[in-house]
Formats: C-alpha cells, sequence, structure tokens
C-alpha cells in the first residue's frame, strides 16, 4: 500500500527518502508496469555536510520534500548528487534547489549540460565531478563513477565508500512498486522484473553494461541501490543475474513473434512453434496483436534464435511486425538465428523487409517459408521442417 510518510535508514545517516509509483502503468510509451515503479533517492548525512543522491518524478515533488524535511532542515543541504538527468529521477531538481538554497547539483561534465537543457539550472549552482572525484562529508566519503549509457551518456554511479553502498540509478533497477525496500523482503519477482528492465533498458548498450558491471563487482559493494525498484543488501543475485544476461550463455530457447490478418501466418507460426517445441526447443509465441514488446525484449535477452512472421500488406510488412523489428533493433540481442514466416495474396514484400533487419542484426536467416494464399497441409509440413532446421541450428550452436 502507498507509504507517503515513510523513510528508510540504510545505515546511520543514510535514509532512503524515494516514492512508490504503484499506479504508474507504462514507461517511456514502450514498457508496459503491471507492478509499478519506485523512484529512489537517498539522503547521506555526514558530520560536515550532506547530499541527496538523486530525485523523484515531478509528480511526487511535494511527497518527497515533506520526507527529506523530517531528516533534515534543507536549508542545511549542501549537494544535491545527479546520477541521471532522465525527469523519473530529476524532475525534482527544480524543486529541491528552490526549497534547499545553498545546495549545489553535482554531476557528470555530460550531466551538467543536461541540468543547464532540461532543467535550466543557472551556472552558479551547478558543479561538475570528475570521474572517480571524491567528495568527503565528514565520515561519509562519496566517490562518483561515470557510466555512460547506463542509460543516458551522462549517467553516472555514485560509492558511499565508508558503507560500502552503491548507487547505481537505472543500472539493476526494476519497475516494481512495494512498500518494502529490500530485495530479500520483496516476492521473487524482482528478478524477472529486473530481467525486463535490463532487456529494454541497458541490452541496446551491452558492451556499457559489461563495463558498469564489472566496476561494480571491482568495488565490492555490500549494498546496491538502484533508483528503481528494491535494494539489494546481499547484490550477489542481481549481480550473478546480469552476469548470465550480459555474457552469459545463450539458452536452447527460441521466440516465435508474429502478426496475422486472417489466420495463415499464424498457421505457419504454430506449426514452427510446435516443431521447435517438439525438438527440444523452448519456445514462447508472441502473438504481436496482443502481446507487450517489453516482454518479447525479456525473452530475447537469453534466446538463441528469433522467428518472425508477417503477413505482406500494401507491399509492406505488417505495422504491428514492423514494431517488432523495431524493437529487436533497439535492444540488439545477441541470438544470431533467424527464420522468416509470411503469407501473402498477390505480391510478397514483407519477408524481404524482415531480412533487411535481420541482415543488419548480423542474425542469420536460415529459411524463409512465404507462403500465397492460405496454408496448405504441406505448407504446415514445411513450417515444421523450418522449425526443426532451426532447433538443429540451435543445438549445434550450443554444442
Ligand atoms: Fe529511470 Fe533512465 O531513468
Amino acid at each position: 500500500m502507498p507509504c507517503p510518510g515513510k523513510v528508510v535508514q540504510l545505515a546511520p545517516g543514510v535514509h532512503w527518502v524515494g516514492v512508490e509509483d504503484w499506479y504508474r502503468r507504462s514507461f517511456d510509451a514502450v514498457m508496459d508496469l503491471p507492478f509499478g515503479s519506485s523512484y529512489n533517492a537517498f539522503l547521506v548525512q555526514g558530520k560536515d555536510k550532506s547530499a541527496l543522491i538523486d530525485t523523484v518524478h515531478r509528480p511526487f515533488c511535494e511527497e518527497f520534500l515533506g520526507k527529506l524535511r523530517r531528516l533534515i532542515d534543507l536549508s542545511r543541504l549542501d549537494f544535491v548528487v545527479m546520477n541521471h538527468a532522465e525527469p523519473d529521477h530529476s524532475g525534482c531538481i527544480p524543486a529541491i534547489l528552490e526549497a534547499a538554497p545553498g545546495a549545489k547539483l553535482l554531476a557528470s561534465e555530460k550531466g551538467i549540460e543536461m541540468a543547464r537543457s532540461y532543467y535550466h539550472i543557472d551556472d552558479g549552482r551547478l558543479a561538475a565531478v570528475a570521474d572517480n572525484s571524491l567528495l568527503d562529508l565528514g565520515g561519509k566519503t562519496l566517490k562518483f563513477i561515470y557510466s555512460p549509457w547506463l542509460h543516458w551518456p551522462e549517467t553516472m554511479f555514485t560509492f558511499l565508500a565508508e558503507e560500502r553502498i552503491l548507487f547505481t540509478c537505472d543500472f539493476f533497477g526494476a519497475h516494481l512498486a512495494s512498500d518494502r525496500l529490500f530485495a530479500e523482503e520483496v516476492s521473487a519477482l524482482v528478478v524477472n522484473e529486473a530481467k525486463l528492465y535490463y532487456a529494454v533498458i541497458m541490452m541496446p548498450y551491452a558492451k556499457m553494461a559489461a563495463n558498469g558491471l564489472d566496476r561494480s563487482l571491482a568495488l565490492q559493494p555490500a549494498v546496491v541501490a538502484p533508483s528503481h525498484g528494491p535494494v539489494w543488501r546481499d547484490p550477489a543475485e542481481i549481480f550473478k543475474a546480469y552476469e548470465s544476461w550480459i555474457r552469459g550463455k545463450l539458452l536452447p530457447k527460441a521466440i516465435v513473434a508474429y502478426a496475422t490478418m486472417w489466420g495463415s501466418t499464424k498457421k505457419l507460426a504454430d506449426a514452427a512453434a510446435a516443431s521447435l517445441s517438439d525438438n527440444g526447443i523452448e519456445t514462447v509465441p508472441f502473438d504481436l496483436a496482443v502481446t507487450d514488446l517489453a516482454k518479447l525484449a525479456r525473452d530475447m535477452v537469453d534466446s538463441s534464435a528469433v522467428l518472425v512472421g508477417s503477413p505482406t500488406v500494401l507491399g509492406s510488412v505488417h505495422p504491428l511486425a514492423g514494431n517488432a523489428l523495431t524493437m529487436l533493433k533497439m535492444i540488439r540481442p545477441r541470438a544470431k538465428i533467424g527464420a522468416i514466416l509470411g503469407s501473402f495474396g498477390w505480391s510478397g514484400g514483407a519477408a524481404a523487409q524482415v531480412k533487411t533487419v535481420f541482415d543488419a542484426l548480423k542474425i542469420e536467416t536460415l529459411d524463409t517459408l512465404d507462403v500465397k494464399g492460405t496454408p496448405l497441409p504441406a505448407d504446415l509440413d514445411r513450417a515444421s521442417e523450418l522449425g526443426s532446421k532451426v532447433a538443429d541450428s540451435i543445438r549445434a550452436g550450443l554444442a
């Protein structure tokens, strides 16, 4: 349930002052959020100085400022650390800088540019911090670690050295509202939601994610505190999950994503999916008229193959399949095995467009089945053979 006044102590002088957004149902118009989200922010109070790490989404500014005022006289707040400029974390920066007139906004060099352009902050309130630089608050030392593209070019982590708490903003995050702050107190949904978040937000920058994971591991944090979802008091579980998503072996798994108008492409997709499944491959179908593309992205994190089905519509790929292909281009999956299914009435075209995307992603098109009109039993047999061929290729690749 919503807890508007809640603050949570992570360590002496370190408090969560974030908010839960229980009823948010979409993010960036690309992710459905069945479990809402949260925007985590943290107040670190040293003997001499105090720093706020991140803020929250603008609709929650009043609630957020109320929480802060329970812990500190805002006229004595010295720093606001902006790990990331996206409005879900920085939307309340103008409000906090107004309420805390002595506070400076600290960010990466790129972050400072974004603070100017997004939030119109005067230069006199801004100070850039260098990668690996330190800030002593009096018995509490903040280290700033640049982590570009996790999720925007300006992003950075902040490490509280004495308590070994790593504040990673989006990295290691999950869209999940809970009245419990710590991962071990929250249901088993956390890792699955973190995987969906990784798929859409981090997988497009897999090299940077690997770098972010390595830098995080090297710090040996006792606590990992992202700015969405639960805080990890035992980070081993989320580290292990990220390790598998970034560098682990792909699974004997395929997704079959299709759009259909009169059922012909669906028949082909179903036959291919059944064959894959019968051949021992975990197979996840996605009817693109009903699926959430973020879920497709999550299953692409560890899938070895992707089959895309689309009828030809006005000489083109069906718009729903086009959306799925756009998502594939965005997330840049590791799968390198592909196959194409489709149907057409009088002239094709969709299959070639799917192949163009596969080529751009360096996905090998093992087979293409494009059927004129309604599939006959022989066409379904061919779809089944296509599934079998993909299964063989997956097994060979994993051997
Ligand atoms: Fe949660 Fe990239 O903002």
